[in-house]
């Protein structure tokens, strides 16, 4: 069975991504909201994590209630533009760990190039969020997830703001047992494997180069 994909339909997130696709919106801007995207989806995307019921005392009585199992959590970031998803996540679970993953896009081949990669000690056994604005043909995400797997991480879950058909399909096929969190799902990719309409290159505008 293919994982779920679970497409955002919060009017902030919404309006916050809508905003940053104009071209007119500058680094500063840029950066800054989608720290805000993924501090909002973070909020979405643990909606399932495991509660236990514990024994509460309050300065007035005693009381039974949820708090968190206890599970550890790790966010992994895709290398640039990933990074610029991590303080908004950590903001919500800051005891998380942070793993990082280098892989850049051959611009003539799209095929994701493997260039960094140092994860969390026990991250086998931790909640992976995988985190990565773009998911266009999906290469990069497909095989950053494939290199957790290989260190024997089991469960995982992606996070992007933004995605096209090509790439959602293409994780579902490679990773099914792995929930994909979106932001907007946008229309296609262009011959360049850009999203269309997209909001551009993400690493460049998170970090102004080009
Ligand atoms: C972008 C983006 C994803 C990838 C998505 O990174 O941040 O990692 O492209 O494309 P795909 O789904 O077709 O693989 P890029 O390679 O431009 O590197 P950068 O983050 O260093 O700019
Ligand atoms: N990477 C980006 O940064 N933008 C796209 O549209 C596709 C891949």
């Amino acid at each position: 069975m293919a994982g779920k994909v679970i497409i955002m339909e919060h009017p902030l997130i919404t309006h916050k991504i809508n905003y940053i696709r104009q071209e007119h919106v500058g680094t500063k801007e840029f950066r800054e909201m989608i720290g805000e995207i993924a501090q909002l989806m973070c909020y979405e995307a643990t909606r399932d994590l495991k509660m236990q019921e514990v024994t509460i005392k309050t300065p007035i009585a005693e009381m039974k209630g949820n708090m968190l199992a206890g599970k550890k959590l790790a966010i992994v970031p895709i290398l640039r533009a990933g990074i610029g998803m991590v303080d908004g996540m950590l903001s919500l679970i800051p005891t998380a760990k942070v793993g990082h993953i280098g892989l850049y896009r051959d611009p003539v081949t799209l095929e994701p190039v493997e260039y960094y990669c140092k994860l969390p000690a026990d991250c086998e056994e931790r909640e992976v969020f995988v985190v990565d604005p773009m998911l266009a043909t999906g290469g990069s995400s497909v095989a950053a997830i494939r290199m957790l797997k290989e260190k024997g991480v089991k469960n995982i879950r992606f996070l992007c703001v933004l995605a096209a058909p090509e790439g959602v399909s293409r994780m579902q096929k490679e990773h099914p047992d792995v929930d994909v969190y979106i932001g907007a799902l946008d229309e296609k990719l262009n011959d360049h494997g850009y999203i269309v309409p997209g909001l551009g290159d993400a690493g460049d505008r998170i970090f102004g180069t080009k």
